[in-house]
């Protein structure tokens, strides 16, 4: 009888070791080592390329590129258009795709309601979380029936493989992969050669029977797919699931797409009768309101390929305690942190005695630096207590030494400033070349140093 082997892996990056480690080799964690019962080896198999017939039975392994046949065409597209957006334009038969999310952000919600929604092809859901009685629940809540939807409540990828057979479906979803678990190994399930392991199975089985899978999996606090980092590369698409829980909008964002461009990006609202597809997102986060605020400045930026309008709101008070306080949600800190800095010094603004709280409305998260020029607007409004006119927004990236640097996709940027009924956006001058101004009906002002825009606002 061969020895079971152990191994100790890293629940946070998956780093396999033969022995403890306190800290991680890999990814500089503390004490994130945990021994794994790891698969028995097959004696014999390994090292032997002469009699090695690659363990599958195959006989042919080498092909000519040019006699594949590709199903590209065969995309299947879903009544969901920003998932198949995001997913490059449907789904490809045979994909394995990970959705990665924080708990409660609505993974489960999501992929319920398109399955519901998929008339036209055989789906099984197979929950590892929740009860057949929860999902029918929440089947009920979404509003749709759809009698081409099979559930199987099981964790045994042994049982779930027996039922596919049986079932013969044209989709399946998990949820979530760390539900599962394969009596191959040993270990508890959720630990990383579980999840491993269990991907790896349906990897298999996706590519063999052309049939697309979506896995769920959650996220940790730091955002890594939980433990299984080491998910990423075994499948094609990786999808992240996110926004703040407190608020309506969440973002679906392809982090690596095997079959499409990875900036592309899906918005959807949460409502009483789950998700909605959100197809003017700039209308919604701008708040309408009538009396000027001051704080308040608008920003042209870039999700993905969308150009999205997004309202940064600042506030800049004396300090009480000794040292400032400075705050930011939905935006860098320590960007925040340098652009109060640029101010300091190149505008001779005393920010080293106020408290400053950013937040961009709405719950999202906006990592386009594009977005510089309408916080440092925003810091400006506040500091002076004086608002910035109506219909005005901001396209630029701020430099450390205050120059306002060219930002990608400028004409998207008006044009959709534009069309959102926006007279005036300040630009980067260095951007004004090589695009034709007489195109839009807005008034496009270029500026080149923070102290322009400044004399230009105030
Ligand atoms: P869920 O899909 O269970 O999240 P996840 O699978 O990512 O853990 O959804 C979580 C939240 O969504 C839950 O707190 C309730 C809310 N929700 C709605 O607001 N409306 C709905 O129609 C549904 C089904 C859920
Ligand atoms: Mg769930």
């Amino acid at each position: 009888m061969s020895k079971i082997r152990t191994a100790f892996f890293c629940q946070q990056c998956g780093y396999e070791s033969a022995k403890w480690n306190g800290k991680c080799p890999s990814c500089g964690q503390w004490n994130t080592f945990v021994e794994e019962r790891v698969q028995k080896d097959i004696p014999g198999k390994q090292h032997d390329w002469k009699n090695n017939d690659g363990g599958n039975g195959r006989t042919q392994k080498i092909v000519n590129l040019s006699e594949v046949v590709t199903n590209e065409e065969k995309r299947l597209l879903t009544p969901d258009n920003e998932l198949n957006r995001v997913l490059g334009g449907g789904i490809v038969a045979g994909s394995l795709v990970l959705v990665g999310g924080e708990p409660g952000i609505g993974k489960s919600t999501l992929f319920l309601q398109n399955a519901l929604q998929l008339k036209q092809i055989k789906t099984l859901y197979i929950s590892g979380e929740e009860s057949e009685q929860q999902i029918k629940m929440r089947a009920d809540r979404i509003k749709n029936t759809n009698d081409q939807f099979y559930l199987l409540t099981e964790t045994s990828t042994q049982t779930i493989f027996a039922e596919i057979k049986k079932l013969q479906p044209q989709l399946v979803i998990v949820d979530s992969i760390q539900t599962l678990h394969t009596p191959l190994i040993e270990s508890a399930p959720g630990s990383v050669s579980q999840i491993r392991e269990t991907t790896a199975e349906l990897q298999r089985f996706a590519k063999e029977s052309n049939t697309p899978v979506f896995l769920i999996g959650h996220i940790t606090k730091d955002g890594s797919i939980a433990g299984p980092k080491v998910l990423e590369h075994m499948v094609d698409t990786v999808l992240q699931f996110e926004g703040d829980q407190h608020y309506a909008y969440r973002i679906l964002r392809t982090i690596k797409n095997r079959f499409g461009s990875t900036a592309e990006l899906g918005i959807y609202e949460m409502t009483g009768t789950g998700l909605r597809q959100v197809t003017n997102p700039s209308e919604i986060l701008i708040s309408q309101r009538d009396d000027l605020l001051s704080g308040v400045a608008i920003a042209a930026t870039m999700e993905g390929l969308r150009p999205l309008l997004v309202e940064v709101q600042a506030l800049v008070t004396q300090s009480v305690y000794g040292t400032p306080q400075r705050t930011a949600t939905g935006f860098d800190l320590r960007r925040l942190q340098l652009l109060l800095a640029v101010l300091e010094k190149r505008g001779g603004f005393h920010f080293g005695v106020k408290d400053v709280f950013l937040n961009i409305a709405g719950g999202i998260r906006v990592e386009d630096p594009a977005i510089d020029l309408a916080v440092l607007c925003a810091l400006l409004s506040s500091y002076e207590d004086n608002a910035i006119a109506n219909k005005i927004c901001f396209a630029g990236e701020v430099g450390l030494s205050g120059e306002i640097r060219a930002v990608n996709r400028i004409e998207q940027r008006i044009a959709e400033a534009e069309k959102l009924g926006f007279h005036k956006i300040f630009i980067s001058r260095y951007n004004k070349k090589g695009i034709d101004l007489s195109k839009f009906n807005i008034e496009v002002v270029p500026v080149g140093r923070v102290e322009e825009v400044y004399q230009q606002l105030f």
